[in-house]
């Protein structure tokens, strides 16, 4: 008796493991580099900080404002003379992030909030709709960090 109970606890947790890697499956085609949802320092690193430190047409740099206001992103201030974080200030960020980046969530603040209304994102953001379309590379590489892809 008591084996056929461990049989089954066995085969329950086998239709388990079965069913999480169907429903990975599933989502893998659209990003396969996606990975488990959790976020990505290299990514972080390497593809998004870059973002925050562009210069967009008619538009201040994330980073101007966001090393010195309230809201609720905030990046490390440049050191002086300075063009990006370095090794440890890009890990600062990167923990100072998490606050408005859900790890698979495009309900992220990071996502929609400089995102242009009319494209999916909120009406009204201080530093104004710095992405007319979800087709904005740049913008696509803030949606990939939160989906999890790997740098
Ligand atoms: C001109 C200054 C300015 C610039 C440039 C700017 N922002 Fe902001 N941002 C603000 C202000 C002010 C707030 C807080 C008030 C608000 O929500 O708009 C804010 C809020 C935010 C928030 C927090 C939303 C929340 O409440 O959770 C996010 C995320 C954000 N900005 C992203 C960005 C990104 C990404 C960029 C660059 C593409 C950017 N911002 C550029 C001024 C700016």
């Amino acid at each position: 008796m008591k084996r056929t109970s461990s049989y089954i606890v066995a085969a329950a947790c086998l239709v388990v493991a079965a069913a999480a890697s169907l429903s990975q499956a599933e989502s893998a085609p659209a990003a396969p580099s996606a990975g488990s949802g959790s976020l990505d320092y290299e990514y972080f690193k390497t593809k998004v900080q870059p973002v925050f430190l562009t210069k967009r047409a008619g538009h201040t740099r994330c980073v101007v404002c966001h090393t010195t206001n309230n809201a609720p992103f905030h990046l490390v201030q440049l050191a002086p003379g300075s063009t990006s974080w370095n090794e440890q200030q890009s890990r600062q960020n990167f923990q100072l992030i998490q606050k408005v980046a859900i790890p698979g969530s495009l309900d992220s603040p990071i996502v929609h909030h400089p995102l242009a209304e009319q494209a999916g994102g909120d009406p009204h953001h201080g530093g104004g709709q710095q992405f007319e379309s979800q087709n904005d590379p740049a913008w696509q590489t803030l949606k990939a960090f939160v989906m999890g892809q790997k740098g």
